[in-house]
């Protein structure tokens, strides 16, 4: 939910301010702007609305910038219109005070009355305009004390920063609540950025802003503080990716790229979690999480988003399987409402690729509020997720750029397969046998699907015949439940094609109305104790002449009677059949998107992080 990029050094800031910016697009790219201080020290800049490429044309059309210190905003609109006005950065009525935010400020309509009664002249709709109104308010000739004093009027959860030409040898950042900010370090510069990919390519020592967290960063170093003024210490953290990670590689677009980076991701994901015994060994890194408490929990709450919720509700049948505990799963923004029950002996799980996801956050902050222990699944080092969790298992999928989550889905439906084998065996309540046979058979998932992106020609194929859908229904059952409702997800986001994702014995309670022969169905028939169901299922769709796709495993030649298509898949534990079969649902709608001319990386309406409620 809105990029904001900030660089201060020897250099121009505005190639170095508009790198970073792109690379932090899949954030919000409704519009952009820039401010830097020239030669002159005068604060000044350009804004556009729409993808950060306008921006650029205009800088090189006619408006050009220059200047060694600079704060660029790509934004995802939350109050008022994309427009020029609304973009950011947002001035003062002087012109010398310059600020970028990404959050909301709850209290904005309160805050802009009285600086409207005080005579100040608003120029957009934006919430955050009254930022830069009351920095100009209490600005007395200290330019940090008046951010200070600003930071404690403004309600709400947020990242800002502040460019002033009152003090051109310093930008100004605070964060509060989950809005990420990250400071990069350099030699005789300094970059500030909402992710570590928008900064990798300059520098890889940074350290992360926590909440209610200030820095002011100059040249030669950065400060911390707390709001009050209490000064911090951070440990300066060593990113360990690689440029390359932030790059497409030669694919077309992030989204084939991350799809395709899936084998190594799963390799990455298990690395040093399963011993030469197949026995899971998660204890070192669950930390405070330990056996004993474990072994005391008698429930199950899983929450997350999207396509994380999803990866969640795979775990949901995992655990229930193996563990033989209750599990319960509320997507996070109903779970924060919704009264969720969950004490002392719960142990909530969060599911969330950023850590960072506002309605996750505020779940995980009622869990801990009803005493319930709780683990974070995340793949953002230093997230706000992991802060707050009491124990967390990353997922190690490296950054994913492409809007649509991909490798972090299999990466996640890893690390939940993992923590189901471990406290299975904790609790002792599937036999050692059983789970060593599964822990096993996690290891052959990178060359199961290393086979299916070989055959992602024959999903573009299948992806030509039905690329013109209205709607399509995806059915699964048990574990490859979420894999339809994922498969859905994917169609929608990026395609913009309506797609449900069905429970397959629901079919017959309603949505088989739907089918006709211009509604394709595709459904998951690997092997397993639903397979025989799913058949039936298929069966009844087939008899209203509805397209029929299936996911099957190879040689499963009665399935593919049922079939107009079939996307082979290798066979593995049913208990591991997520990881596989979401595979060529992923490809068909990237496909789809692509032969459709869409805008995989960057759909419409959607951002990476949703940082608001
Ligand atoms: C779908 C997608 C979203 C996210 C959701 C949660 O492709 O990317 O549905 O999964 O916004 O985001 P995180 O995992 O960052 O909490």
């Amino acid at each position: 939910m809105c990029g904001i990029v900030g660089y201060i050094g020897k250099r121009d800031s505005v190639p170095i301010v508009l790198d970073a910016l792109a690379r932090l697009e899949y954030r919000g790219y409704d519009s952009a702007g820039i401010a830097v201080i020239d030669a002159q020290g005068n604060l000044v800049g350009s804004k556009s609305e729409g993808r950060l490429g306008r921006l650029v044309e205009r800088l090189r059309d006619g408006e050009p910038l220059a200047g060694s210190v600079g704060l660029g905003h790509t934004r995802w609109a939350t109050h008022g219109k994309p427009s020029d006005a609304n973009a950011h950065p947002l001035g003062d009525c002087s012109g010398r005070i310059a600020v970028v935010h990404n959050g909301i400020i709850e209290n904005y309509a309160t805050l802009r009355a009285h600086l409207l009664e005080r005579g100040h002249v608003f120029t957009s709709e934006t919430d955050t305009e009254v930022i830069a109104h009351l920095i100009e308010s209490h600005y007395n000739g200290d330019l940090l004390a008046a951010v200070r004093a600003t930071l404690r009027e403004l309600r709400g959860a947020y990242a800002l920063g502040v460019m002033s030409n009152y003090d051109p040898e310093h930008l100004i950042f605070a964060r509060n609540g989950a809005s990420p900010l990250v400071v990069g370090i350099g030699e005789g510069e300094m970059f500030v950025a909402s992710d570590t990919p928008a900064i990798l390519k300059y520098t890889k020592r940074e350290i992360i802003l926590q909440e209610g967290e200030l820095v002011v960063v100059g040249r030669d170093g950065w400060k911390l503080s707390d709001y009050d003024g209490k000064e911090l210490e951070r440990d300066v953290v060593q990113i360990a990716w690689d440029m390359g990670a932030a790059e497409k590689g030669g694919f077309k677009h992030f989204m084939l790229k991350e799809i395709f980076e899936q084998p190594r991701v799963i390799k990455e994901t298990l690395s040093g979690r399963i011993d030469d015994l197949n026995q899971v060994t998660l204890a070192a890194e669950l930390g405070d999480v330990t056996p004993e408490r474990l072994r005391a929990i008698g429930k199950i709450a899983i929450t997350g988003c999207g396509t994380a919720y999803y990866a969640g509700m795979v775990g949901m049948y995992l655990l229930r399987s193996l563990v033989h505990l209750p599990v319960e799963m509320e997507v996070a923004s109903e779970f924060r409402y919704g009264d969720p029950v969950v004490d002392g002996n719960a142990l909530t799980i969060a599911m969330s690729q950023s850590g960072e996801t506002a309605d996750t956050i505020e779940a995980v902050r009622i869990a801990k509020g009803a005493h319930s222990t709780v683990l974070g699944i995340c793949n953002a080092l230093g997230s706000h997720l992991s802060r707050v969790a009491d124990a967390t298992l990353f997922t190690r999928g490296g950054p994913e750029i492409g809007v649509a989550a991909t490798k972090t889905y299999v990466s996640q439906v890893t690390v939940m397969t993992l923590f189901a084998l471990y406290l299975a065996a904790l609790r002792q309540s599937t036999p050692v046998d059983r789970l060593r046979a599964i822990a096993d058979g996690t290891k052959l998932l990178p060359a199961a699907i290393d086979l299916l992106l070989n055959a992602s020609d024959d999903v573009r194929r299948v992806a030509k015949q039905i690329r013109k859908a209205q709607s399509v229904l995806f059915l699964g059952r048990y574990v490859n439940f979420p894999t339809a409702l994922e498969g859905a997800l994917k169609l929608k986001e990026i395609a913009y094609i309506h797609a449900e994702g069905y429970a397959a014995g629901e079919m017959k309670h309603g949505p088989i109305a739907l089918l006709d022969p211009a509604v394709p169905v595709i459904g998951i028939v690997t092997d397993g104790r639903v397979r025989e169901k799913m058949l039936s299922n298929l069966m009844e769709s087939r008899a209203r002449e509805a397209p029929v796709i299936i996911v099957a495993n190879y040689g499963d030649e009665e399935a593919a009677q049922v079939a107009d298509h079939v996307f082979w898949v290798p066979k593995v534990d049913e208990l591991l059949s997520p990881v596989v079969n979401i595979i060529p649902l992923q490809l068909l709608a990237y496909h789809i998107a692509d032969l459709e001319g869409k805008d995989v990386d960057q759909p419409r309406n959607l951002a990476k992080t949703v940082t608001v409620e």
